[in-house]
């Protein structure tokens, strides 16, 4: 029998109760840990999640708060800690799109982008820190996207939030190196989930043309790569990004 490789870890994965946070919430429960899975406003789809992940009991905890809120952020960690006096994982993956090319982009599109995804990113992280540097180690991994890499038409909002996703994992994995926790980003492609559910089967097809493995990711893809950071064994990983995007980017 194997051993449970995150046994008794705290993880907090936000927006875990959807696509690529839900599979990675999965992941960390099967090996054992304590996950809080945070969401926005989908209460179906978090009462779902509780629901089918009940045989979890209370390994798996719901928070309903924005990210994008200093406030919200700072009431959670509160709440948090009163639970809880080690946070072992966070996975940044709230994250949404708004797409239009960049001469028709309102300023609400552009900034409802950035609050979530980069402001998000900030405060979850600036709060995580210290809670981590108490126990001398962690794994910060924040959800970006090879979109924030190659950059995609109509996403100038996006790719920008994902791009600085990476550097903010270059920055915060020299700042907090020596305490023992890493940061890391992970860049997906397109993945099967509700953000892509927009796409026709003909932009389907075209985009699996430049995905050079031919075909769209999984959650698992993503999932397995995010609890491959997050392990002991993986403590010389910091600071960089590693893409799952079936070589497109590349
Ligand atoms: N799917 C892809 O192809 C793809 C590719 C590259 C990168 N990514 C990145 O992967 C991450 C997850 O994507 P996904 O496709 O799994 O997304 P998704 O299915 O749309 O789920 C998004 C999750 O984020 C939560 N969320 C949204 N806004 C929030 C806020 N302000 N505060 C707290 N939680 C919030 C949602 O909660 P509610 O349910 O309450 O709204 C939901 O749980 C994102 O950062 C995305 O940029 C995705």
């Amino acid at each position: 029998m194997t051993m449970a490789r995150f046994h008794d870890w705290k993880v907090v994965v936000t927006g875990g109760t959807r696509g690529i946070g839900r599979g990675v919430v999965e992941c960390f429960l099967q090996e054992g840990a304590h996950v809080v899975a945070t969401y926005n406003k989908n209460e179906q789809e978090a009462n779902l999640l509780r629901e089918q992940l009940s045989e979890y009991g209370n390994h798996l905890f719901l928070e309903k708060f924005d990210v994008s809120n200093s406030q919200d952020v700072k009431e959670f960690y509160k709440r948090y800690e009163e639970r809880w006096d080690r946070l072992d994982v966070l996975v940044n993956n709230a994250g949404i799109t708004s797409d239009q090319v960049t001469a028709l982009m309102t300023d609400d599109e552009w900034k409802r982008v950035l609050n979530i995804n980069l402001d998000g990113t900030f405060f979850m992280s600036r709060a995580a820190i210290p809670l981590m540097m108490r126990n001398r180690f962690g794994r910060i991994i924040h959800m970006s996207s090879i979109s924030g890499k190659m950059g995609m038409s109509g996403q100038v909002n996006y790719s920008a939030t994902k791009a600085a996703q990476v550097a903010m994992a270059q920055v915060m994995a020299k700042e907090v190196g020596k305490k023992g926790i890493t940061v890391n980003a992970v860049c997906p492609g397109f993945i099967e989930t509700d953000m892509i559910a927009y796409m026709t089967d003909e932009q389907k097809r075209a985009v699996l043309n430049e995905i050079p493995v031919r075909r769209l990711g999984k959650v698992s893809d993503v999932a397995n790569v995010v609890t491959f950071l997050a392990l002991r064994e993986s403590a010389y990983i910091t600071g960089t990004s590693i893409d799952v995007s079936g070589g497109l980017g590349s």
